[in-house]
């Protein structure tokens, strides 16, 4: 049995009186769904396959099929993945704060799945696909071996996602960013904090003296500074014991 994760009394103490909590995720949260992350050594989509040939508009342009079939494996993981007990938590959070602000950079849906309202992704939807021209969404739907075409101008539809040298969607983008500069406490759960401009979030809220928590089984790799705590553990047990320790008789 492992030993349950200790809080910092003040960062319990925080979320209790906070009135606004940002929550920045990452593949971590959903790794206890079955979905991989990213950049662990053995098992990261990075570690076997090529980020340069498979997140790229280039390579999308070289291998257009190639790029819809790694597209529709993940979906299909993705449509087959249940939410854990990390995204519940944290859809039942918002109940327990005045105000909760979600983000993440997950494309999976898992959140909204799990009954997190209002939730800003920064890096797109998987689930959904758009036009590689003009940017307009439309269902994804399709089980095609390659690209369905655009049913407005032919050209060949791309997943919603954002990929390596792409910007944002801004609306998004402004609204993490305002998060992490108005909230009393924040989240940072499952993410290796190196991708920018996401990782950026907890930093801005640690500089303004905002403590910021961070949830990830490994605190190698993750921001420090005097604002910053760690619980470290899976996120689908931390979460339910945050909310448990903070709020003992919700
Ligand atoms: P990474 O794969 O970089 O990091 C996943 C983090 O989750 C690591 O720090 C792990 O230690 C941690 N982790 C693993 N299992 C966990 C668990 N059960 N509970 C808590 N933490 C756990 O994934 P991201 O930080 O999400 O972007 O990567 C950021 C972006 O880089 C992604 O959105 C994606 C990727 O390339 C694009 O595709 C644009």
């Amino acid at each position: 049995m492992t030993a349950p994760p200790w809080f910092s009394p003040a960062v319990i103490e925080a979320l209790r009186a906070a009135r606004h909590v940002a929550v920045l995720t990452g593949a971590g949260i959903s790794a206890e769904s079955g979905i991989p992350t990213f950049r662990e050594a053995l098992t990261g989509l990075w570690a076997t396959y090529d980020a340069e040939e498979l997140a790229t508009a280039e390579g999308f342009a070289r291998q257009p099929r190639v790029v819809w079939q790694w597209y529709e494996s993940r979906r299909a993981a993705i449509r087959a993945a249940q939410p854990n007990a990390g995204h519940r938590a944290l859809a039942a959070l918002a109940d327990l704060v005045p105000r909760l602000t979600l983000v993440t950079q997950n494309v999976d849906g898992l959140h909204r799945r799990a009954g997190s309202p209002d939730v800003i992704e920064l890096h797109g939807n998987i689930l959904r696909s758009r036009c590689s021209r003009e940017g307009i969404v439309m269902e994804a739907g399709s089980t095609s071996e390659s690209p369905p075409p655009c049913a407005r101008c032919g050209a060949p539809l791309r997943p919603d996602v954002v990929w390596f040298g792409e910007i944002l969607p801004a609306a998004a983008l402004v609204a993490a960013e305002a998060a992490a500069a108005a909230c009393d406490v924040f989240l940072s759960v499952g993410t290796s904090n190196i991708v920018y401009p996401a990782a950026g979030l907890p930093w801005s809220a640690a500089a303004r003296g905002a403590p910021v928590l961070v949830v990830n089984t490994t605190a190698e790799g993750q921001p420090r500074g005097p604002n910053i705590h760690f619980a470290l553990g899976p996120a689908g047990a931390v979460l339910p014991a945050l909310l448990a320790a903070a709020w003992p008789r919700a």
